[in-house]
């Protein structure tokens, strides 16, 4: 797989990546109302559970968090115990969309989800997100379900 742009790094999430985060994810959807600590809070929640919580970010040249995504690790009953990978949560930056950061954030998430035992991972997305993740080796394979409480 080819490199990020120069300059630009992977990592996982840190603790320090409160205002970096809220503001990539601003480009998905509400982000809501929440302050640091309670944010802080959240982060040492998957933290503990870094066996089933993965997420990456990438930085630009000036340290600033350019593009996030998430894999959750579901642990089944079926399939001998296997387990699925759940993308989700992905963005990249307005003014950095169209550089392959995208793919690179599913290309990490799918070697994080291979690597932790899972037969597949899965996502749901809108219909114009469609070719983007069959650019990344995803296909079509059933409909979404939402209840919203
Ligand atoms: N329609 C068609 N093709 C697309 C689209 C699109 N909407 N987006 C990207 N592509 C193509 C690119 O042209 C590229 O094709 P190429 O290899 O032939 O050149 C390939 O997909 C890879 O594109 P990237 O440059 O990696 O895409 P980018 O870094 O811009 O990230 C993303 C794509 C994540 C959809 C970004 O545009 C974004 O953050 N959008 C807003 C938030 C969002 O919708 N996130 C996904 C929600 S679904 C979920 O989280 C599971």
């Amino acid at each position: 797989t080819a490199a990020l742009p120069e300059g630009y790094h992977m990592r996982p999430l840190q603790r320090t990546d409160y205002h970096g985060i809220r503001s990539v994810l601003s480009v998905l959807t509400t982000v809501g109302d929440y302050n640091e600590d309670e944010w802080h809070e959240r982060f040492d929640w998957m933290h503990k559970r870094n066996q089933e919580y993965f997420v990456v970010v990438i930085t630009d040249k000036n340290d600033k968090l350019v593009a996030t995504g998430s894999l959750i690790v579901e642990r089944k009953f079926i399939r001998s115990l296997g387990s699925v990978g759940h993308i989700e949560d992905i963005a990249v930056a307005a003014d950095q969309q169209g550089k392959k950061l995208g793919l690179r954030i599913i290309q990490a998430l799918d070697a994080l989800g291979a690597n932790a035992g899972c037969y597949k991972s899965i996502l749901d997305c809108s219909e114009k997100n469609r070719v983007f993740y069959e650019k990344c080796g995803y296909k079509l394979a059933g409909i979404q379900m939402a209840h919203y409480y």
